[in-house]
């Protein structure tokens, strides 16, 4: 047997307590008050990735939550492969519907629950492990290695177009491997095509200086929340299509190649509707609904708020009405320009009597695609073709990972998605959850990738 299989088997006991070590760390990237958290888990992945053989490890600040750099470059005339990952994770809320406390990591028949287990702690320390295993075993990786584990990517990485102009030498790489992604099913692999990009706005709706008696003013003067679904309504026909004018400008058209590739991953309507808890689905006419999910743009509101919320009645004319808006973009849709188009849409819908301001979310990401012939997608298919006995699927994800659109335009690399969460995982949910199958199989998978990328 290798000497690395030899030491992944002989350590994995020690690796499970890690990871529950790790997953107990609240670092939810979204709530200001868990910033100590989200940089206490930084420190952790530091000290991680400097035990497991790591060089000039170092937690780098950005003006938020920090980056954590590695390297390791003795593999001469080797490519550099850049490995990403994130160690922030979503808020835990409604906290009520988890069967655990969810910093409280519980292995229960081969599963470990908690937040972050599989989006994206348990993912990410998989090729920390695996380069650990390569370093103690054989002294050396089949090639240069350098880390970036980022703090922020659950908050749309806000900081990071303005962090990696002063470190382009520092992550300068041949690849990026994103440990922040999944695979088909437990036994069918895939290749990750395309991620959308990502932006968005709040919409604020002003009026009176006060609540008001809405019997003594009602009907006098404008009211926001009326204001404020004027304008919601204006943003979507009824057919689901965006009713933003120049929203679909810069989408480039699916060619009937893509469109048949896309076809050919399987899609079980029933299953799905089952999964959502609906009996019909719903999404622009003319689109299949894999298309509409991974390669149409959306506009969809995520929260709407103002008035009275409580039980009972309260006669109020309310002052204010508030609405957060995030667009799903696909190229080559620009973030910046989207949201101008936003503004301009607001500015001329808005009715009289009330003053409405947009403000942008700090969210931007561009959409990312790569080649399934890309030389990382052959080497990550070869090796996945091993492992599972047949070949990956070509499918594209609905979600967004911002950092690979700065990956590609300012350190001018690609990115392929080499993780192991399954989609049933529970990601963003109450009892997410990662397979202890899967947390041992992506550390042999990350060796036999570094191998197949090394020749
Ligand atoms: N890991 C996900 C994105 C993802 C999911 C990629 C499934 C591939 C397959 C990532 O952590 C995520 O949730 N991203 C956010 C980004 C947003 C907050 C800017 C998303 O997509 O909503
Ligand atoms: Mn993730
Ligand atoms: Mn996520």
């Amino acid at each position: 047997m290798n000497a690395y299989r030899t030491y992944l088997d002989g350590n994995q006991d020690r690796y499970l307590d890690e990871l529950l070590d790790f997953l107990r760390i609240p670092s939810i990237s979204a709530l200001p008050e868990r910033a100590e958290d989200v940089a206490r888990a930084g420190q952790w992945v530091a000290q991680r990735l400097s035990s497991a053989g790591a060089e000039n490890v170092e937690v780098l600040p950005t003006g938020g939550h920090p980056v954590v750099y590695g390297d390791w470059l003795h593999a001469e005339g080797k490519p550099t492969i850049l490995v990403y990952g994130h160690f922030d994770v979503q808020p835990v809320d409604p906290v009520e519907l988890w069967t655990h406390p969810p910093f409280e990591p519980t292995v229960v028949d081969g599963r470990v629950y908690a937040r972050g287990a599989s989006d994206d702690k348990g993912n990410m320390l998989a090729p920390i492990l695996a380069v650990e295993a390569l370093l103690r075993s054989g002294g050396a990786a089949p090639v240069n290695l350098k880390f970036c584990f980022e703090g922020q990517e659950e908050i749309g990485s806000p900081q990071i177009p303005e962090f990696m102009p002063a470190h382009v030498e520092r992550f300068a790489s041949d690849l990026a491997v994103s440990a922040d992604g999944g695979q088909f099913s437990e036994t069918e692999p895939l290749l990750l095509m395309s991620l959308r990009g990502i932006c968005g706005v709040q919409i604020d709706v002003h009026g009176a200086s006060t609540d008001l008696h809405s019997g003594l003013h009602g009907g006098r003067i404008q009211n926001p929340i009326h204001a404020l679904t004027q304008i919601l309504g204006s943003l979507r026909r009824a057919d689901g299509t965006v009713a933003v004018e120049g929203f679909y400008d810069d989408v480039a058209a699916l060619t009937e190649v893509e469109r048949a590739a896309i076809a050919r991953v399987p899609f079980d309507r029933d299953e799905y509707l089952c999964e959502v808890g609906l009996d019909e689905e719903f999404g622009e006419p003319g689109y299949t609904n894999r298309e509409r999910g991974w390669v149409r743009p959306t506009l969809e509101m995520n929260g709407i708020w103002g008035g009275f919320q409580e039980d009972g009645i309260k006669t109020v004319l309310p002052n204010a009405a508030h609405a957060k808006i995030t667009c799903r973009l696909v190229a080559d849709q620009d973030p910046e320009r989207i949201i101008g188009l936003l503004e301009e849409h607001v500015a001329q819908h808005a009715p009289p009597g009330v003053r409405v301001e947009v403000n942008p979310l700090s969210i931007r990401g561009r959409p990312y695609s790569i080649a399934a012939d890309h030389w990382g997608n052959r080497a990550a298919a070869a090796v996945l073709t091993e492992f599972y006995g047949r070949e990956p699927y070509q499918t594209r994800s609905g979600g967004s990972i911002p950092i690979t659109g700065v990956f590609l335009e300012q350190l001018g690399i690609d990115t392929i998605g080499f993780g192991f969460g399954i989609e049933d995982e529970n990601y963003h949910a109450p009892d997410e959850f990662f397979r202890l199958a899967s947390f041992r199989k992506s550390q042999r998978a990350y060796v036999r990738l570094l191998e197949e990328l090394g020749k």
